[in-house]
């Protein structure tokens, strides 16, 4: 029988913490532009009894995506796919964030639907920040859903007269993603498989810690201050509802977006916290 494989993009706070709750009995495929962190993350799981996997891959190169795709698909029944490389807005210039967090998103979508096994499971890591800036209108949701990868960097709404600043590139390339994965979607059923992405809040990881040490991380304690929980999440907590996501519990569950953020996004909504 083959084995089931789980792949993890992304090995920081919280593609490790699903890959610990979601990996035993599995072949964990670790994946990250980062040899060091790759080879630690990998170490680790090693060490704590996981059958691991690693490659390198630059999400924002379509050939470094297609050829994870092809490594996973000979290790066995890829049924989990998790995405979640990304760069904060104090980490990149807007271009490279449009690069790794919208297209990088559209190129995971794109070569995993080709290799994923029939009642697989495929979560991307969006944001809160996809959720933070006024409607796009419907054009340009439906651009943005359906260019093709090649064509999408072009489209009018992603021109630099158009993203002021890293702030802004960040929270569109998030609410990008939440549009592709319900469009993706009925790809992904042809196959038999689901995709859907999760939009944390603030959790505690060194991405995190990176944007609250930064010279806007005041306006992300009001954040914590003034939202429901009044606190920050924790990986484990985003590996809870991954772990549904990625189950058989969530069957009926595709194309959708879940936001998991302590209630910040009801605050700014009610005017508690300014947007
Ligand atoms: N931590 C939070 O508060 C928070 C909130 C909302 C959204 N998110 C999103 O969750 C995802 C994961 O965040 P995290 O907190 O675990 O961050 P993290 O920094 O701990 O992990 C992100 C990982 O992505 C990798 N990466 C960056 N660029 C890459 C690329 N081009 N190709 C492959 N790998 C790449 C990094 O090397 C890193 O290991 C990100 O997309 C982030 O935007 C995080």
């Amino acid at each position: 029988m083959q084995s089931n494989v789980l792949v993890i993009i992304g090995v920081g706070g919280i593609g490790m913490a699903i890959a610990k709750r979601e990996g035993a009995g599995k072949i964990v495929l670790l994946a990250d532009i980062n040899e060091k962190n790759l080879t630690e993350a990998a170490r680790d799981l090693v060490d704590t009894g996981y059958a691991v996997e690693t490659q390198q891959v630059d999400v924002a190169s379509q050939s470094s995506v297609e050829s994870l795709a092809a490594k996973a698909s000979t290790l066995g029944n890829v049924l989990q796919v998790v995405n979640t490389a990304g760069l904060s807005p104090n980490m990149a210039s807007v271009t490279k964030l449009l690069e790794v967090d919208l297209l990088g998103a559209v190129y995971v979508l794109e070569s995993f639907v080709n290799v994923i096994a029939e009642g697989g499971s495929c979560i991307h890591i969006s944001s809160i920040a996809g959720h933070m800036i006024p409607a796009l209108g419907a054009d340009t949701d439906k651009a943005l859903a359906v260019t093709p990868a090649n064509e999408l960097l072009n489209l009018p709404v992603l021109q630099p007269e158009n993203v002021p600043n890293t702030t802004f590139a960040y929270c569109l390339s998030k609410r990008a993603n939440h549009l592709r994965i319900q469009a993706e979607s009925l790809k992904w059923a042809e196959r038999g498989a689901r995709v859907n992405s999760i939009s944390p809040g603030i959790i505690l990881t060194a991405l995190a810690k990176h944007e609250l040490d930064s010279p806007i991380g005041d306006g992300y304690r009001a954040m914590i201050q003034n939202s429901g929980a009044k606190r920050v999440g924790t990986v484990d907590e985003v590996a809870s509802l991954a772990h549904y996501l990625l189950g058989p519990d969530s069957g009926f569950v595709t194309g959708s977006d879940f936001l998991i953020d302590g209630g910040v996004i009801a605050a700014m909504k009610l005017g508690k916290i300014a947007l």
